[in-house]
């Protein structure tokens, strides 16, 4: 009996070390171990034994297919390793290999002026409103202290849609909506940008074109002042064309500031010497600016005798063109992929 033990448990190992696959071994298993294996068979035989034989055999056989499940187990777990090596190795991704490139655009130089503009305005506390390009004569004009038949309308010849509406030639329209919007109600530092639209097109002007505006009103107490604007503007201009930028305020006119003033900043391409850019005068013209005049404020529900402020207008297309050396205005809109490609690697 013990032999035969011996046999098949030798029988049975050799069977299993031979194996292939694990659907093999597992019919195998059910062979060895199952009820109607030969070990089993075994076991029912041991009432047959003798009283001390009945132990001894009864241990062989448990020895045996403990024996046998171990090493099936250890064949298992072989097969499963190689199962995952070989799906790692079918399903593995070289990632030395190089992608596919992906085509990315480039970031327009007017938005990252604007951007730059908005960061910087944000930063010193203002809020950035908008306004609606198609506007009416009323806010574009008339609350601006330009009523109908003004001359300096003139200046501005307009893309009229009926005789009340026009697609907006100033952002300074947003002044009017804003003051009238918190209806004396609070204090206003606001930027506003966007498009804006004349009857012009030449290297530096366009039919369409983009603005900044900044209006700044609080009550008299706070003694805001032509200091305060010179201030704004000093920061605004070094910003956006270096920290040597000077700048020139020469009197000028605006009907909705009094006094106003036309700011001029040091030519950034000569320093200030004098070259073609800057008609040998060393300045370049950029901003028009002053104190609200009293007549907006009184239109636009703020009492001009509570209240002050300043506003300046720019536009930002000029600004890029100075920021970048860009020559003529028309390329900011022609959407040329060489010409925009340039701005890819440019720093902020
Ligand atoms: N709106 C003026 C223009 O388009 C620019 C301007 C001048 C805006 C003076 C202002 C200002 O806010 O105070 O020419």
């Amino acid at each position: 009996m013990e032999e035969l033990i011996k046999k098949i448990q030798q029988d049975a190992e050799k069977k299993i070390s031979e194996i292939k696959d694990i659907k093999e071994l597992q019919e195998l298993k059910v062979k060895i171990l199952g009820k109607k294996s030969e070990l089993s068979e075994a076991l029912k035989n041991l009432k047959d034994l003798s009283q001390e034989e009945r132990p001894k055999i009864g241990a062989l056989v448990n020895t045996a297919r403990t024996k046998l499940e171990e090493k099936i187990t250890e064949m298992e777990e072989k097969f499963a390793r190689k199962n995952l090596e070989e799906k790692l190795e079918k399903e593995a991704i070289d990632i030395t290999l190089p992608s596919k490139k992906i085509r990315r655009g480039s970031e327009h130089p007017l938005n990252r002026v604007i951007e730059e503009i908005e960061d910087l305005f944000t930063s010193m506390g203002y809020d950035v409103v908008e306004g609606p390009e198609l506007e009416t004569d009323e806010f574009c004009f008339e609350r601006l202290n330009l009523p109908e038949g003004h001359p300096a309308r003139d200046m501005q010849d307009s893309f009229y849609i009926t005789d009340k509406y026009l697609l907006r030639t100033q952002t300074s329209a947003v002044q009017a909506r804003t003051m009238v919007a918190n209806e004396e109600k609070s204090p206003i530092r606001i930027i506003t940008l966007g498009k804006t639209y004349r009857r012009e097109d030449d290297a530096t002007h366009s039919h369409q074109f983009n603005q900044i505006e900044g209006l700044v009103i609080d009550r008299k107490e706070t003694k805001i002042s032509l200091a305060d604007l010179k201030g704004t503007l000093e920061v605004f201009m070094r910003k956006m064309l270096g920290d040597k930028t000077e700048l020139r305020f020469r009197p000028s006119y605006f009907p909705f500031t009094e006094p106003s003033y036309e700011v001029d900043v040091t030519c950034f391409k000569c320093g200030g010497k004098g070259c073609s850019l800057c008609k040998q005068t060393g300045w370049i013209e950029v901003l028009g600016s002053g104190m609200v005049h009293p007549n907006v404020l009184k239109m636009n529900g703020y009492d001009p005798d509570k209240y002050a402020g300043f506003a300046f207008g720019t536009g930002i297309d000029r600004l890029a063109m100075f920021k970048y050396g860009i020559t003529d205005m028309r390329y900011l809109y022609t959407n040329d992929i060489k010409f925009l490609k340039q701005f890819d690697r440019m720093d902020k």
